[in-house]
């Protein structure tokens, strides 16, 4: 989604915040634009495609100026031309916006102020701010912002300079990140913290409905009730190495090789010596008592780890789980009350439709519990309870280690549940505990197969269809092998239940296809071995995911890859790792921006 980054101080703003939209390239953008005030006029300069067009031009077209917002743009209002990148002018070129997220109301704004005789001239929502603060301008930034604000409808980041203001810059927020970066003698604002870690750790993440002047040594904040606040200071712990590639190629494969050791982080964090889980007095068994519906909400990658979140706590817990869509649930009139807890599992803490629905839980007096990976995020900040994962800052689209970190963190979750309810034993935990601990260097193990995963992804990379199946908790997973090969190699693959192919699916099996067979659950294995059969009588070329002891696999698959032994419940944690692997070797191979697949976002941040 759009990233911004703002600057005032007497640095070079250029630098600055061009440095600061390379870091935010993750989120996905398909224009990038700056705009500087020099010599008391705002200059914009904005081009379609990637940053470099922008760059090369400011190279050959310097400006120098301490003050300024920059723009890195993902589509939702008009084309990704250089017309429609932001920043956006006021017609006079007074002043100049960036905005991620969507105004709601543009449409009839825009007609409000055309009838005042102003001129638009992208398609985009957001000119209608830039026109609106020149509308309302009476000298006083502060106060003219507080007018817009009260205009617009929507979800909203701006940064907003102005030309008679060559010192001060502007910002505001609601349901879209931004942070301000406190520096010495120079502030500035941002989308995500790794814009500015080179320059600052020190940050104050806006609550909504904030909006704030800045100037370089000084930073006002007020709340949406117009008042003066004194938000708390974070220090950021990670460095800016963790949030570059370090050495690997792309940032997708170094997550994917960090799941080892952000496993055992959250292990190490949360396990006792008595083997009872740290979730910090989350709930009491009182509270416990009082919860008659739980639900897990969330999207995506998150939505499948929430899928074998509702099997942990399930199995564990003997607690009946309803995973949704956050999309979906606000409009479908969920059964939810003052009786319910709502878990939202979400990387960014960002993700709208997953807000939104955390919103319609607290409107109904639901229990709300964020699982998330940001600290200082919108969704940990306006859920009641917080459990952070520890995955450390994710960068590739493609979510790797923040999957594997909420599916352990769901798990440890399941088993404070099966304490406070007494549903399961000591001896039963010690299991299952001793067997999570395990997990990070049974991943590792995986690691050392990876050149038989390449020889696959070599196989893999002219197909255009392919399907992903397994039974039981491997169903989940499938799902989670599927949408990682679709989102970063762009081959069309579905996932499917074993068991329901032969209801319809089985009709577009045909010579060639490529069908990765998830079988790790023993007490299916035969039924797994049956539905390979069937696939192979129709000639598809079965590559197989199986625990290391199930060698009778081996003899009815075309391709095997094992994982090594677990207990079934546990399995899921594994057997994705050489989906992921498979996924990225296959998009490297057909020469995809892993790291940027297209039309997708890091951080969706628009409903
Ligand atoms: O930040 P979130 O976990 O809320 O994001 C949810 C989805 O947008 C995300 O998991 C998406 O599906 C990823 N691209 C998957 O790799």
């Amino acid at each position: 989604m759009c990233g911004i980054v703002g600057y005032v101080g007497s640095g070079d703003a250029v630098e600055v915040i061009l440095e600061g939209l390379s870091k935010l390239e993750y989120r996905g953008y398909d224009s990038a634009g700056v705009a500087l005030i020099q010599n008391g006029k705002i200059r914009i300069e904005k081009k379609s495609g990637k940053l470099n067009n922008l760059k090369n031009h400011l190279e050959e077209n310097p400006i120098l100026s301490q003050v300024g917002i920059g723009h890195t743009r993902w589509a939702t209002h008009g084309e990704p031309t250089d017309i429609n990148s932001h920043p956006h002018y006021s017609e006079d070129k007074s002043v100049a916006v960036v905005h991620n997220g969507i105004i709601e109301n543009y449409i009839s704004l825009k007609k409000d102020l055309q009838k005042k005789g102003y001129k638009f001239i992208s398609d985009t929502d957001t000119e209608v701010i830039a026109h609106l603060f020149h509308f309302f301008y009476d000298g006083d930034m502060i106060d003219t912002l507080r007018k817009v604000l009260k205009e617009v409808r929507g979800s909203y980041a701006f940064g907003i300079v102005h030309e008679k203001h060559p010192n001060e810059l502007l910002c505001a927020r609601k349901d879209s990140p931004l942070v301000i970066g406190i520096g010495e003698n120079q502030n500035f604002i941002a989308s995500d913290v790794p814009a500015l870690l080179k320059y600052t750790k020190n940050v104050y993440f806006l609550e909504n409905g904030d909006y704030a002047k800045i100037i370089k040594d000084k930073i006002e904040i007020y709340d949406y009730e117009d008042k003066l606040v004194i938000r708390d200071k974070h220090e950021i712990k990670w460095t800016l190495d963790q949030a570059t590639k370090g050495g690997y190629p792309h940032f997708m494969i170094k997550e994917i090789y960090e799941q080892p050791k952000t496993l055992e982080e959250t292990l190490r964090r949360r396990i006792r010596e008595d083997y009872s889980i740290d979730f910090n007095e989350l709930l009491t068994k009182e509270e416990l008592e009082n919860i008659k519906d739980i639900y897990i909400i969330a999207c995506g990658t998150a939505y499948h780890a929430g899928l074998q979140g509702e099997y942990a706590i399930e199995k564990i817990a003997k607690l009946r789980v309803d995973v949704e869509v956050a999309s979906e649930f606000r409009y479908s009139d969920p059964f939810v009350d003052k009786n319910t807890l709502a878990i939202f599992v979400s990387q960014s803490g960002e993700t709208l439709d997953t807000l939104l629905a955390m919103k319609e839980c607290k409107k109904k007096g639901a229990t709300t519990l964020a699982i998330t990976n940001v600290v200082g995020s919108t969704i940990s900040r306006e859920a009641d309870k917080v459990i952070y994962t520890m995955a450390g800052p994710e960068i590739a689209v493609a979510s790797t280690k923040a999957y594997t970190n909420q599916v352990l963190t769901l798990f440890l979750f399941a088993i404070y549940l099966g304490d406070l309810k007494n549903s399961i034993t000591m001896e039963e935990k010690i299991l299952l505990l001793n067997e999570l601990k395990s997990i990070p260097e049974k991943i590792s193990e995986i690691f050392k197969y990876e050149d038989k995963i390449k020889f696959i992804a070599q196989e893999l990379k002219d197909v255009n269809n392919g399907f992903f199946v397994g039974r039981g908790l491997d169903y989940k997973v499938a799902l989670e092998g599927s949408l990682k090969m679709k989102e970063i190699s762009y081959i069309h693959t579905e996932a499917f239940a074993s068991g329901e192919l032969k209801h319809g699916t089985i009709a577009l099996i045909e010579k060639g296809i490529p069908v990765v067979v998830l079988a790790t659950q023993k007490n299916l294995i035969e039924k797994s071995i049956s539905n390979i059969k069937e696939l192979k009588a129709r000639e598809a070329k079965i590559i197989t995911i199986a625990q290391k002891s199930d060698m009778e696999l081996s003899e009815v698959s075309d391709r095997i890859i094992y994982i090594p032994d677990t207990l079934d419940i546990t399995s899921g944690l594994l057997s994705v790792i050489p989906l992921q692997l498979l996924a990225y070797y296959t998009s490297l191979y057909k020469g995809i921006d892993v790291d940027k697949p297209r039309n997708l976002a890091k951080s969706v941040t628009v409903e």
